[in-house]
């Protein structure tokens, strides 16, 4: 393995779930992603009263934004130990409210009830999920009735010269037919896509669970 494709693992393992010197190192990069979490406000269309999930919250600022904006409840949930202390942090105040919670743990091992979350949202995480359908067949079940999912990513075409970290098992890209698909047939309705305003391909997939499900 060259030097690069080392350094370029450090930093993907890093992105996936920041941790010590390089995760700190990742946080200037997360700092930059504050427009897609003000790109996804008007469309996670939040209402008073409602109960929001973000899977894989980082740094925690979309959910301190948005939690100081609506009346809503919003619960994290994140892997990373440093993301964690970071956004505690930052949310301390809402956490104290009982606004916000916020969970230190991988999405996949946590079990929610069914039928509890009015939207749930993740930003950049896609990535790190080899296969996504057990995830989306998670969500479905946790969503309630109507309820909204938007996945943000960057679709595979981004990242067509670093299949090598596929390779390594750290990082999947998945172009946007592909995820819309799977959606379709975990039974996501109403469809729609729409492109980031600067960051050509890279794209905010918007779903709904039926009323019948
Ligand atoms: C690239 S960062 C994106 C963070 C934030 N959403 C943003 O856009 O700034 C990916 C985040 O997702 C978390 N993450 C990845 N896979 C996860 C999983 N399966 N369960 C919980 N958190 C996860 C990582 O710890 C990391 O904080």
């Amino acid at each position: 393995m060259t030097i690069e494709i080392m350094f370029k693992r450090l930093i993907n393992k890093n992105f996936r779930r920041p941790k010590g010197l390089v995760g700190r190192y990742i946080i200037r990069f997360l700092k930059k992603n504050q427009i897609e979490y003000d790109e996804m406000e008007p469309l996670l269309g939040l209402q008073a009263g409602e109960t929001v999930l973000e899977i894989g919250y980082g740094l925690g600022r979309g959910i301190y934004n948005y939690a100081g904006k609506h009346d809503c409840s919003f619960v994290g949930i994140d892997f990373s130990r440093l993301m964690y202390v970071k956004a505690r942090k930052l949310n301390h105040e809402y956490i104290k409210l009982g606004k916000v919670q916020l969970m230190h743990a991988a999405f996949e091992k946590v079990s929610f009830d069914d039928d509890t979350f009015h939207c749930v949202y993740l930003i950049n995480v896609s990535y790190f999920w080899e296969e996504i359908s057990s995830r989306l067949t998670k969500i479905i079940s946790i969503l309630k009735p109507g309820g909204k999912l938007i996945i943000f990513m960057a679709d595979a075409e981004v990242f067509k010269n670093v299949k090598q970290l596929e390779i390594e098992g750290i990082f999947y890209s998945h172009t946007k037919e592909d995820v819309i698909k799977e959606m379709k047939e975990i039974g996501f309705t109403s469809m729609n896509t729409i492109e980031h305003t600067q960051e050509k391909q890279c794209y905010y997939i918007i779903g709904y669970k039926p009323l019948n499900f």
